[in-house]
């Protein structure tokens, strides 16, 4: 193989490792419904969001937690959500209407993102409270309640381009959100169209991972609802979105050494260690290293319900140093979160089976070709490193020797591009066709959101799957519904 296997092992929690531990099961359900194939796990996602409640009921704050749906389409998921008072964040009118029907009442749904007049209307025509991106969509939406004599509609206003108190660092430019420097003159729209929509709070999502840049965020939006509250207006909410993140690691030392290896490799001090000498955004410019590293920090120990309260406990220039939390607290602000990837956190993961096992003619890392498209376990399109687990078929083989092996993990399209991996993956042992490859915590926008019918190949089928009287019980996804079926659930 050539030097130390490189491994970048999952970090796996109870539910997904003892369903890796059923590798019979995995492999009836695949030859039943082929490859590739998600399992969510919905018990999961409840457990996530009660950590997420606790994590600001220990700070005495009440509010909402809502699930970003466009990180997973399940059914499943959405329906145990349902069940209880979690809320949801939709991004679209199909997501609107699958929350509807999946039993959200409309004042568990915030409505957020890009829209159109249809997401608009079904958005304002079932109470929903909308996240109004810009003053154009404000004007919009009082338009279609006045025209349609609809129901005065709950509006967020989402901010963007804050300041830091004192230094001049504005926060990254967002396509989405209005200025804070525009807030009046939003308010004074708000105040003209009062009896359309009713502001109830603010917010922002920032597609960053710097709780500073947040927390500038969360304190400028404390600063948006005093400029409020000093016009007579009275919202009470703080909606601070989602990107809290996963912690997708097992070991910190792994992802050190192999970040650390990368640049050697780019660098050429070192063999290679991906495909066609990707270097994930670095290169070298005649020996000197350029470029950023463009990948999720895959080990992220603060990450989830930890990055929320580092985010909470972070001091607020603008208020004397304080804690966020005690001024969100000291308000009786209430606070929303929309935790996507977060609360999908250990929810699932996909299947593919190994169709081909080769081995290059320069003896170097084998072509391991699998039953699925690179959009079907789309890790790598989110710069997520991460080792899959090899599911043997049928017994653990006898004679063949267990040695480690460095492998490229193709997908089966005829196309140059299709990689699973662009890296070299570095596998106890070696596959072998009809073995299972399976890709952990993949349920964070890795099964749908990416997930096409190219070469008329059918996208994964998903299945919902739950723990009962010791043993793992299954449904399809869009047939699961969080009752009590046969002792179910
Ligand atoms: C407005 C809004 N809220 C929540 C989210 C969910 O983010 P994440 O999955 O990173 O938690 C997004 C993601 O794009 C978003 O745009």
């Amino acid at each position: 193989m050539g030097g130390q296997p490189l491994y970048l092992e999952p970090r796996l929690g109870r539910r997904l490792r003892s369903v890796l531990e059923s590798p019979g099961w995995l492999h009836m359900l695949t030859d039943a419904l082929g490859s590739p194939l998600h399992v969510v796990i919905p018990d999961q996602v409840v457990e996530n969001v009660d950590d997420f409640r606790s994590t600001c009921g220990r700070r005495h704050l009440s509010g909402q937690v809502f699930f970003a749906h466009k990180a997973n389409q399940s059914h499943a998921v959405l329906r145990r959500l349902a069940a209880t008072d979690a809320g949801v964040d939709v991004a679209s009118l199909g997501e609107l209407q699958r929350a509807l029907g999946a039993g959200f009442a409309p004042d568990r749904i915030v409505a957020t993102g890009p829209k159109n007049p249809e997401f608009l209307w079904l958005a304002a025509r079932t109470s929903v409270t909308v996240g109004v991106d810009s003053p154009e969509e404000l004007e919009q939406l009082a338009a279609l309640v006045r025209k349609y004599t609809l129901p005065r509609v709950r509006v967020l206003l989402r901010l963007s381009g804050f300041e830091a108190a004192g230094v001049r660092v504005l926060s990254r430019r967002s396509r989405f959100g209005t200025s804070v420097r525009e807030l009046a003159a939003l308010l004074d729209m708000i105040e003209r169209y009062g009896d359309a929509v009713d502001l109830t709070g603010v917010a922002y999502h920032l597609d960053t991972t710097s709780v500073t840049e947040k927390a500038t965020a969360l304190e400028g939006c404390l600063l948006a609802l005093e400029e409020c509250r000093s016009r007579g207006l009275r919202p009470r909410a703080v909606d601070v979105g989602g990107g809290f993140g996963v912690n997708y690691l097992a070991d910190g030392e792994q992802w050190e050494r192999y970040t650390t290896e990368l640049t050697g490799a780019v660098l050429g001090t070192r063999s290679p260690l991906t495909w066609g000498g990707h270097g994930y955004g670095l290169r070298n410019e005649s020996g000197t290293l350029r470029g950023t590293l463009s990948l999720y920090p895959a080990y992220r120990p603060v990450a989830g319900t930890r990055y929320l309260d580092e985010l909470l406990t972070h001091p607020a220039p603008a208020f004397g140093g304080r804690p966020l939390a005690e001024l969100l607290l000291e308000h009786l602000y209430d606070l929303y979160a929309e935790p996507g990837r977060a609360l999908l956190d250990q929810c699932g993961l996909t299947l593919a089976r190994v169709l081909e096992v080769r081995t290059p003619r320069d003896g170097g890392a084998l072509l391991v070709r699998l039953a699925a498209k690179a959009d079907d376990v789309a890790l790598e399109e989110h710069g997520v490193l991460m080792d899959p687990i090899v599911v043997p078929r049928g017994a653990e083989r006898s004679g063949s020797a267990v040695e480690p092996v460095a492998v490229h993990l193709f997908g089966s399209l005829c196309l140059e591009s299709d990689l699973i991996t662009r890296r070299t993956v570095f596998l106890p042992r070696r596959p072998e066709p009809g073995d299972l490859m399976a890709f952990a915590n993949t349920a964070g926008y890795c099964m749908d959101f990416h997930a096409t019918r190219a070469q008329n190949q059918p996208v994964a089928r998903k299945i919902a799957a739950w723990q009962e009287g010791g043993s793992w019980r299954w449904c399809l996804d869009d047939q699961y519904w969080p009752i009590s079926v046969g002792g179910a659930q």
